[in-house]
């Protein structure tokens, strides 16, 4: 089974896509964190986000390592762990530039996430989040799921993510709303795609969240 779940940064996405694959005993792939890879390396090696081709040939020589256990995430680049590294402000800030509109960086990434998601389905499937999982990497998604939350909780939400004092209630809008604006340019983010359920997390707490999307997969079964 493939579970795909969609949603902008803030909704909620990674903790409930990990809930639900721990819950199903499913792998779980986190596609914002290979994008995040991505840019990690292209910052590590002095290339300027906008220049769309050195980019696109660092993502195609990446030798990016993902592990797809939910209770134990970690992202290797070319041999170093930047589990803890592709978090930082800096590399968030940068994302959008290097992921949203590099269509070379988007199809080599794509290939790389639909040859995990193949190997995981001779292992009973897999959870997926992102953007454009139901609408471009799995549309034959069992389930899809597009997770939102106001602007308000999904601030609170990142807030509560980062370190204490590490960026200001004003940076951290500023972020928000910029990565909203940035990733908006991609024409299949987000979009309803056929039989996507929504569900608004604003008001739900995590286990409900949770709760919500197993019985939906169970529906789906
Ligand atoms: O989910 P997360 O906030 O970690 O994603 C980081 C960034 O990676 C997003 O802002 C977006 O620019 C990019 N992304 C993407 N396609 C995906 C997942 C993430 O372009 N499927």
């Amino acid at each position: 089974m493939i579970i795909a779940v969609d949603g902008p940064s803030g909704s909620g996405k990674s903790s409930t896509a990990r809930g639900v694959a721990t819950r199903l005993g499913l792998q779980y792939l986190d596609t914002g964190a290979m994008y995040r890879a991505v840019t990690w390396s292209v910052l590590e090696h002095g290339i300027d986000p906008a220049d769309t081709e050195t980019a696109a040939a660092r993502a195609r020589d990446l030798q990016l390592a993902i592990s797809t256990d939910p209770q134990h995430q970690t992202v290797g680049a070319d041999g170093t762990d930047i589990t803890e590294a592709i978090r930082d402000p800096r590399i968030s800030e940068s994302v959008s530039k290097v992921a949203a509109t590099n269509l070379a960086v988007r199809a080599e990434l794509i290939r790389r996430q639909q040859a995990i998601i193949a190997a995981a389905q001779q292992t009973g499937g897999i959870v997926v989040e992102g953007r454009d999982i139901a609408t471009v990497v799995a549309p034959e998604a069992e389930l899809k799921v597009v997770l939102t939350a106001d602007q308000e909780a999904r601030m609170a939400r990142r807030k509560a993510e980062l370190a204490e004092g590490a960026v200001s209630a004003e940076q951290l809008r500023d972020q928000i709303v910029r990565r909203d604006a940035d990733d908006s340019t991609v024409a299949q983010f987000l979009v309803a795609s056929d039989g996507a359920v929504t569900v608004d997390s604003t008001h739900l707490s995590l286990e409900e969240v949770i709760d919500v999307i197993c019985r939906l997969a169970k529906e789906a079964e």
